[in-house]
């Protein structure tokens, strides 16, 4: 593969399932670094099922801005080493997150506030964990998991049951093991048998369901008998339907995302009624806006980590040119926790 710079852009905006024909890499120049700036070489790019919501003409609105046909990805936590640096704090061989995207190389200004703060440029301390694990526990999928059980779930001491939807991706793997930390029941669902044995055998959850083996009303009434306290909802439609169903009386939910509609027409849920009927809190929420909630959510991510008690997974592609079929492979549910590409170590 090439040494000069190029970044991934959006040729098309897909219609239905994305597609990696949706995206070309091209060559891009790079501007001579400034006062105040520095040069970073990527090592790590995330990929998101968000981003799948930035690839129209109009995100939805309040969300990161959709990105424009034919210009380099911004907005996508990144990691990468600095190779040049004019800028204090952040010398040459430091690892870094910033939030220029599918780049190989990115000339980022030290003082930008890049996606609410969350990607602003940042030092990470990687010693004693690998640098990527900033793009899943100890970085945004970390921070999304641990808002949403604290803040939006107000989990506290009294022992809850929780269902988690998406359970073997990215942040649902996270909210399994987190709540079981806190001693809480925890019933995950994902899409296949074999994601199911592993959150059971390896992730330790109480309970796992296939979401496609029958009803999810049936299979919550077998997980969860006595119903729901608090449901952390990846996946909205009939999935929140049927968590309407299974909540007990003053539960709350979770709204984190809604994977299941970003490729197709949404469908809502047709028992809202039930939040009134019984008196549920239903909130959504963006873990970038908990920003203030980093430094203690990496303390304690990082100490689970350190003994053993949290599971790190991950999926890699190997390659920037990989990036599009790694995202078509998450949405399609192919890839197991953090869904990650490597351009080096
Ligand atoms: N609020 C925030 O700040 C925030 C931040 C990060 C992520 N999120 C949201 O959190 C959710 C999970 O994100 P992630 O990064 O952790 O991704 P992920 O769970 O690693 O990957 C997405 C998963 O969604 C599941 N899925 C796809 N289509 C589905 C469908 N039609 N019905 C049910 N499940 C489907 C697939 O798992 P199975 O096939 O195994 O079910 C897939 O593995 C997404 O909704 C995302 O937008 C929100």
């Amino acid at each position: 593969m090439s040494n000069d710079p190029q970044a991934v852009q959006v040729s098309r905006y897909p219609v239905g399932p994305v597609t990696a024909d949706d995206f070309e890499l091209v060559p891009v120049d790079l501007p001579d670094v400034g006062d105040g700036q520095v040069l970073v070489r990527t090592t790590w790019t995330s990929v998101d099922p968000g981003l799948r919501l930035r690839l129209r003409v109009d995100a939805p609105a309040g969300y990161f801005p959709a990105f424009p046909l034919g210009r380099p990805m911004d907005g996508i936590v990144t990691i990468g080493v600095v190779e040049e640096s004019r800028a204090e704090g952040f010398p040459v061989g430091a690892t870094v997150w910033h939030s220029y995207g599918w780049r190989t190389h990115a000339v980022i200004d030290a003082a930008e506030v890049a996606m609410n703060g969350l990607a602003s440029l940042r030092v990470l301390d990687v010693d004693g964990v690998p640098a990527q694990t900033y793009l899943g526990p100890m970085g945004p999928m970390g921070l999304t998991a641990y808002a949403g059980l604290h803040v939006i779930g107000a989990i506290d001491d009294d022992p809850r049951t929780i269902w988690v939807s998406a359970a073997a991706g990215a942040v649902g793997v996270l909210v399994c093991q987190m709540a079981r930390q806190l001693g809480h029941r925890v019933v995950a669902s994902a899409g296949t048998d074999e994601k199911v044995r592993w959150l059971l055998h390896d992730v330790g959850v109480d309970a796992a369901f296939d979401r496609h083996d029958g009803t999810l009303g049936a299979s919550l009434d077998q997980a969860a008998p006595d119903g729901i306290d608090l449901y952390f909802d990846s996946v909205g439609g009939v999935h929140l339907e049927a968590a309407l169903a299974a909540m007990r009386p003053f539960g709350r939910i979770a709204l984190c995302g809604s994977v299941g509609d970003y490729e197709r027409e949404p469908v809502g849920p047709r028992n809202l009624f039930l939040a009134t009927s019984k008196n549920l809190t239903l909130r959504g929420y963006r873990g970038s806006s908990y920003v203030d909630l980093l430094d203690e959510m990496q303390a304690r991510v990082r100490s689970w980590i350190e003994d053993g008690s949290v599971t790190v997974a991950e999926t890699v592609y190997d390659g920037l040119d990989r990036a599009p079929q790694a995202l078509s492979d998450l949405l399609a549910g192919r890839t197991v926790g953090k869904t990650l590409v490597r351009l080096a170590e």
